[in-house]
This record gives structure tokens, C-alpha cells and sequence, in this order.
């Protein structure tokens, strides 16, 4: 990946006027201008706007650049009124026929507020309800002008974008660390028009046709009595489902994997899925597959983990993508191309470009970069941005077009469709997120929430009364020309490909390319969801597409339920493994990793000074965890803590350092907090401390102790010299061992794995 600050992309964004770069800090400081505690007798200014927040850009529902600050934009004045702006003197009493008498209908304000907030709620989306979102800015590198001619992929050329990250199963108030695909939807406002690429985390599909994607939803969301369980797919309907229609193998597998249970949408990969085609200058074709290569690398949490998460931080991937935005640690993706001569049968290396279910390796076809994206800003508003924001795969620029692949032909029809009725209307392009950085002139007009005024009397073609416009554009003038493919003479059918029927070659390729921890992970997740399943003769059936997979795959799985392990329909072949599909056995940048601090009352606090300090320098987050909130200032230079033995839990550090052995505080018994083990406590150390040391350890993470902390260590069991635990005298090289650990993500030599 090409080397850039994000921090100073950040500065040339062209919102970066609007507020100052975030500096590095620890996400969750209150405000610069605390609000009083007793309420305001007069009116004041509101609390200031946090400097890593901005709205979209304002331009006008036709596309015209405003310029209009935001805050110009939004509510202002300081009298409560009616949404017609006339100012009221009281709400907080419905207007009565006297103090105790019945309401009267003829109060306005009751009525239109109330009625106003029975319609605060829309639609939430069909699938990935779940979502949260940034801005940023894509940089082009040039790299992809010899074969694209949008002109955003340019040298150097700035565009912003919004982005938004969702899982797809659950509804908009579900947990983010479910097991699940993970959407990647990326919106380029770029000079020629809204280009979308509206991609997974996963870069193959359950379906190879858009016709089964209400089956496979339906199959995958809550059962339809109980309407349970929520945002997961161990349950019968789902395994019934993909069993039966095994071309959803390959991307059960990967939903199996770790990449069901990302760490952060910061660490994930993004992909287009489907082959697009690239168009140039002069009129070339190109076939490329979409991806989006994270700069911090592809990591996951472990199961369990993902689970703790679920319940103790619902909003964990939410609140860690608005953290490290906050804190200055900017998301980098780099997008790239996997590129395939356009050829008559649209294949690579014998496999079907226009088959969804099928990856190209990149062993076989390198990822080119083009191209840089920085998320630099939260969202102002949830609703206005992340809620309303529409994203459609048909939103294409000169130079990108679309391939026959059945999935994507079908998606082009749906996104529109469904926003119709989400959005409550046709106008929703008018929405300010949605609203393109390029003037409007489409002939279509009004509908249900028409925000434009139009001008002139004549929206059809051809007129005399408007001067002839909207003209049409040509290929000179920029305008979007469908490529001339080629189309065989050919029959009329409801059929695919006979390439189409190979449903397990790759996910035996995804299998060998994985590491003997991650195929540990895999036999555990099918395992576990199996298990939930109620239905005998579902969990056999997925045993047996198992086996076309991977014969210890299928026997590991079979012996977790107690079943006889199946053979494969036909003898498997061993294709080479393809390494970049497996995550680990790499290093990476540690930005915006958590690292905890615990501390015990009392003690010298100059080695936990020094590494908070060297934490932030590095990019990353510390957290100091004791046993009560406030600060720490015994020699007169506070230190904060941020969290309590109550509050804290594993999951929300990368790595624990421990600098004492804090003794069980003045709340340390079970019967006000079930974690205060009264059992444990008689170690010496507050047993909530042991919780953290434990969960963390056993999940990989890495470990650092110096003056008493080794002691807490030991009270738990953990050796200092296990794999991943690092014991000193000095804070500061203790810390500098975990950042090399923590550059791994998690240290696996902890376990031995049995396959
Ligand atoms: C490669 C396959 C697919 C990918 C990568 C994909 C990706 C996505 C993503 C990322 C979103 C969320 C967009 C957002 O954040 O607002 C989404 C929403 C949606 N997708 Fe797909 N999808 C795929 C297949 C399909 C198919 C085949 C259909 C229907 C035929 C479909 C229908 C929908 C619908 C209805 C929504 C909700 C859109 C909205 O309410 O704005 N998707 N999809």
C-alpha cells in the first residue's frame, strides 16, 4: 500500500475548512464548553459541534453547489416554535378546558407534535438495516486511466464519498458483532455524476441469480412465528436453505470463517463481488473485480468474544469507527482492480467471470491499486445521513458498466424499488446525502416530497417552449454510453451456465488456503450453529455438503453432533492454496488500537504516565482502568481513568497492561456485581481484574506487566512467560513488545491446534 498521513489527507479534504483536524484524544471527552448543571434561565449557545463531525456537503436537490454553511442550513434561533415558525410560550401542557379538564382539539401545537413524532420512524431497509457510516475522500491514483475513462480514478483527483458499513441479517437496533456478512457500500460524488460500489466484506455470494435473494432472505431472517433469533443464521431455516441449494457453500464457508465476526469495519476488506466492466478512452473494454484493501489489515475477534461484545457493547463496531475518526486514527482503504481481458466467453483461468459464487485468486491475478480512500468525519445527524443515504448499484459514471452476471442484473432492478417505498416517495435522489455534486436537469418531475422548484414550462423532449432543453449530451459532452457488447443469437430460457454447477471446488480452495487456527475457528462455528439447529435431518444434510469440502472439515464437525462423518459426492482435487485468502502471519499498523491500563490505588503513577503518553503518540487508545472513577493526582499531574473494575470488560481492549496489583475494591463482592467473584477475591487482587486478565488471555490477546503487575498475572494462573505476555521492570520497553505483538493482532502460539 502507497504511504499517506491520513491526518494530512484529512487537512486537503474539501470540507476540511468547515472544522479543525481532530486532534489525537481519548474518544468520549466531554464537551470543550461543559454545560451547566442547573438548567439555563436565559437563552445560551448550544453545546460546539465535536470538530470530527460534518453533514453532507450542501448543494442544492438539483445538484447546485450552495456553498451555504451547514449550520446555516439547520435549526436555528433561540425560541421554541411551530414548524411554520411561529413562537410558542409553552410546551410542556396540552391546551385544557382548566387545570383538570379534558384536552382540546383545537390545539394545534399538541396536535402537530404529536402527530409529527407518530411519524418520526421509516422503513428500516429490507436487509443491513444495521449500519453506520463516515465521510471521507478517494483519491485517484492515475493508475486506472489506461483502462477506465471515469474521470475520478484520475491522478490526484479528490472526491468525497460516504460510506456505509452494515451487517445484513439483523434489524436496526441488533448487535454488531453477530456471526454475518458485513455490507461495504461506498457513494463517490464525483464530478461526473453519483458513482455507488455497493459491495460485502465477503467477496462471493450465497446466490448466483437475483431471483433467490427474497429465498435465501427469508431462509437466513428470524423465524417466521417465533420471529426468533435475531440477526443470526444458527437456526434451521437458513441451514435448510443453503443445504439444499449447496451453491451457497462457498460463501457459508466464509461466513464460517473469521471473517463472520470482523474486529472492526476499519479492518476489513471490501469487494465489488461481481466482474464490472472498465471502459477507456477509446471505447476498450476491461473486465475487473472491485476491492477494497484496508490499511491496518484484515482482523477478527474470536467467538466468544463476539458474543460478550453482543451483549456488554451492542454498538461496538459503530462506536469503534466514530472512536478512531474521533481520536484522529483516520480508516484507510485502498481500492483496487483484479483486471481480465473482456473475452468472448468472459472466463479467467477457467473460471466463470459472471458466476458470483467464484473468486478469482489473487495468485492468478494481482490487485492493482488505483486508488486511496481517507474516512476523516462522523456524521452530523444519524437519521439525515446514515438512515437516509441510498445507495444503488446502478449508479454508474462514464467508464464503469456492468457485466450480465444474474445477481448484479437483478440488484439493478431492486435498490431503486425498495427505496421507493423506504424513502416514501421517487424524490429521495433530492435527500441532501443523497444529492449529487453535479447540476440536475432529468425531466422528472413531482412526486411525493419535491423539494425543486423547477423553471420552465417544458419537461418533455422535444419541446420549443424551453429552448429545446434538457439537449442531450454525446460522447464528447460526457455522457454515459452503454458499452455496444456483443450479444450471441440465443434462446430465450430460464437456465445459467453449465460452469454454474460447480458449487465446491472453491470453498475446497478457501479451506486449504486457511491456517490451523483459522480452520479451528471454521470446524467450531459450523459446529456451534449446527448445534442450535433443531432439526436432525438438517444438520446431516449440511454434514454431507461438508464432505465435498473437506474431509476433516466434515469428520471434525460430524463428531461435535454426534454424527457419522459423510463422504464426498465425487473425489476432491487439491488445488494450489491461494495465501492471500488467509488473514493471519502478516504484520500491521496498530492505529487506533485500545490498549487498557490497570492501576491500583495508591501506586506511583510515573510509569503509567509514560505509556499512556507513548500509546497516543503511537496512534492508539489508552484506557486506564481502577477501581473508581475520577482522577489519579497524588503528586499534582492527574492521570484519568476512564474505566472502572465495574465497567470494564476484555473485549473492549486489544491489550491489557497491568502497572499494580490493585487489592478488591470497597464494591468487590459478588453479591452487587456477579463479577466480583467472592471465591476468587481471596487471591488479593480485585477478581474483576482477574476477569479481564483471563477473557483477554484466552482470546489472544496480548499481555504487559511491570512493578506489582506480574502479581496480578500469577493470582490468575498466567505465566509471565507464556506466548504474548510480556513481564518488566519499566514500563516503557514492556509497552514497546506489546505494539509488536498487538502489529500480529493476536498471538495463536498460546493454542495448539488440533487439525
Ligand atoms: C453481490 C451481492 C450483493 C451485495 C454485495 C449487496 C450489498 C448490499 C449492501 C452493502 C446493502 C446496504 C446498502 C446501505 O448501506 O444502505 C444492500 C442493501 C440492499 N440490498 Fe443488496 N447486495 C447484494 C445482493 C442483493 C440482491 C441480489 C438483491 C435483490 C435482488 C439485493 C437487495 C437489496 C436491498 C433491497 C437492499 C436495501 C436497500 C435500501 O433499502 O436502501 N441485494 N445490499
Amino acid at each position: 500500500m502507497t504511504e499517506t498521513n491520513p491526518a494530512a489527507a484529512a487537512a486537503e479534504h474539501p470540507d476540511a475548512q468547515d472544522s479543525a483536524a481532530p486532534g489525537r484524544e481519548i474518544p468520549g471527552a466531554p464537551s470543550s464548553v461543559p454545560p451547566p448543571v442547573a438548567e439555563p434561565v436565559e437563552p445560551g449557545a448550544p453545546v460546539p459541534p465535536k470538530p470530527d463531525q460534518r453533514g453532507p456537503q450542501t448543494y442544492s436537490p438539483t445538484g447546485q453547489k450552495t456553498g451555504i454553511a451547514q449550520k446555516e442550513v439547520a435549526q436555528g434561533g433561540d425560541r421554541l416554535t411551530t414548524a411554520q415558525g411561529t413562537r410558542l410560550y409553552d410546551t410542556d401542557h396540552s391546551l385544557k378546558a382548566g387545570p383538570r379538564g379534558p384536552s382540546l382539539l383545537q390545539d394545534h401545537h399538541l396536535r402537530e407534535k404529536i402527530t409529527h413524532f407518530d411519524h418520526e420512524r421509516i422503513p428500516e431497509r429490507a436487509v443491513h438495516a444495521r449500519g453506520a457510516a463516515a465521510h471521507g475522500v478517494f483519491q485517484g491514483y492515475g493508475t486506472a486511466s489506461g483502462i477506465c475513462k471515469a474521470a475520478f480514478l484520475g491522478e490526484g483527483v479528490r472526491t468525497p464519498v460516504f460510506v456505509r458499513f452494515s451487517t445484513v441479517l439483523g434489524s436496526r437496533g441488533s448487535a454488531d458483532t453477530v456471526r454475518d456478512t458485513r455490507g461495504f457500500a461506498t457513494k463517490f460524488y464525483t464530478d461526473q455524476g453519483v458513482f455507488d460500489l455497493v459491495g460485502n466484506n465477503i467477496p462471493v455470494f450465497f446466490i448466483q441469480d437475483a431471483v433467490k435473494f427474497p429465498d435465501i432472505v427469508h431462509a437466513a431472517k428470524p423465524h417466521p412465528d417465533r420471529e426468533i433469533p435475531q440477526a443470526q443464521s444458527a437456526h434451521d431455516t437458513f441451514w435448510d436453505f443453503v443445504s439444499l441449494h449447496t451453491e451457497a457453500t462457498h460463501h457459508t464457508l466464509w461466513n464460517m470463517s473469521d471473517r463472520g465476526i470482523p474486529r472492526s469495519f476499519r479492518m476489513m476488506e471490501g469487494f465489488g463481488i461481481h466482474t464490472f466492466r472498465l471502459v477507456n478512452a477509446e471505447g476498450a473494454s476491461t473486465l475487473v473485480k472491485f476491492h477494497w484493501k484496508p490499511r491496518l489489515g484484515v482482523h477478527s475477534q474470536v467467538w466468544e468474544e463476539a458474543q460478550l461484545t453482543a451483549g456488554m457493547d451492542p454498538d461496538f463496531h459503530r462506536r469503534d469507527l466514530a472512536d478512531a475518526i474521533e481520536a484522529g486514527a483516520l480508516p484507510q482503504w485502498e481500492l483496487g482492480v483484479q483486471t481480465f481481458p473482456d473475452t468472448e466467453d468472459q472466463t479467467f483461468a477457467g473460471i466463470d467471470l459472471l458466476d458470483p459464487t467464484k473468486i478469482v485468486p489473487e495468485e492468478l491475478a494481482p490487485v492493482k491499486p488505483i486508488g486511496l480512500m481517507t474516512l476523516d468525519k462522523n456524521p452530523s445527524n444519524y437519521f439525515a445521513e446514515t438512515e437516509q443515504v441510498a445507495f444503488h448499484p446502478g449508479n454508474l459514471v462514464p467508464g464503469i458498466d456492468v457485466t450480465n452476471d444474474p445477481l448484479l442484473q437483478g440488484r439493478l432492478f431492486s435498490y431503486l424499488d425498495t427505496q421507493i417505498s423506504r424513502l416514501g416517495g421517487p424524490n429521495f435522489p433530492q435527500l441532501p446525502i443523497n444529492r449529487t455534486h453535479t447540476p440536475v436537469n432529468d425531466m422528472l418531475r413531482d412526486g411525493m416530497h419535491q423539494t425543486a422548484v423547477h423553471r420552465g414550462v417544458a419537461p418533455y423532449r422535444p419541446n420549443s417552449l424551453d429552448g429545446g432543453c434538457p439537449f442531450t449530451a454525446g460522447a464528447d459532452t460526457g455522457a454515459y454510453i452503454e458499452f455496444p457488447e456483443p450479444l450471441p443469437a440465443t434462446a430465450k430460457v430460464r437456465d445459467a451456465a453449465a460452469t454454474f454447477d460447480d458449487h465446491f471446488s472453491q470453498a475446497r480452495l478457501f479451506w486449504l488456503s486457511m491456517t490451523p487456527t483459522e480452520r479451528e475457528h471454521i470446524i467450531a462455528a459450523y459446529t456451534f450453529e449446527l448445534a442450535k439447529c433443531r432439526e436432525p435431518a438438517i444438520r446431516e444434510r449440511v454434514v454431507g455438503t461438508l464432505a465435498n469440502i473437506d474431509g476433516e472439515l466434515c469428520g471434525q464437525v460430524a463428531a461435535g453432533l454426534g454424527l457419522p462423518a459423510a463422504r464426498p459426492a465425487a473425489a476432491l482435487d487439491d488445488p494450489d492454496p491461494s495465501p492471500a485468502l488467509s488473514q493471519l502471519g502478516r504484520r500491521w499498523p496498530v492505529d487506533g488500537r485500545t490498549i487498557g491500563i490497570v492501576i491500583a490505588e495508591g501506586q506511583d503513577l510515573s510509569g503509567v504516565r509514560t505509556v499512556r503518553q507513548a500509546i497516543l503518540e503511537a496512534g492508539m487508545v489508552p484506557l486506564v482502568i481502577a477501581a473508581r472513577a475520577g482522577t489519579r493526582d497524588a503528586d499534582g499531574d492527574p492521570v484519568a481513568v476512564q474505566r472502572t473494575f465495574a465497567t470494564a470488560r476484555s473485549i473492549e481492549f486489544d491489550a491489557i497492561l497491568v502497572a499494580g496489583a490493585p487489592a478488591p475494591a470497597s464494591d468487590a463482592y459478588g453479591a452487587r456485581d456477579a463479577k466480583a467473584d467472592d471465591e476468587l477475591a481471596r487471591a488479593g487482587v480485585d477478581s474483576r481484574v482477574l476477569l479481564l486478565l483471563t477473557e483477554a488471555y484466552r482470546h489472544g490477546k496480548a499481555l504487559g506487566a511491570w512493578a506489582d503487575g506480574a502479581d496480578a498475572l500469577e493470582a490468575v494462573g498466567i505465566a509471565t512467560d507464556s506466548p504474548g505476555v510480556v513481564a518488566g521492570d519499566q514500563a516503557a520497553p514492556v509497552l514497546e513488545r506489546v505494539k509488536e505483538l498487538l502489529g500480529g493482532h493476536r498471538v495463536w502460539d498460546r493454542f495448539t491446534p488440533s487439525v
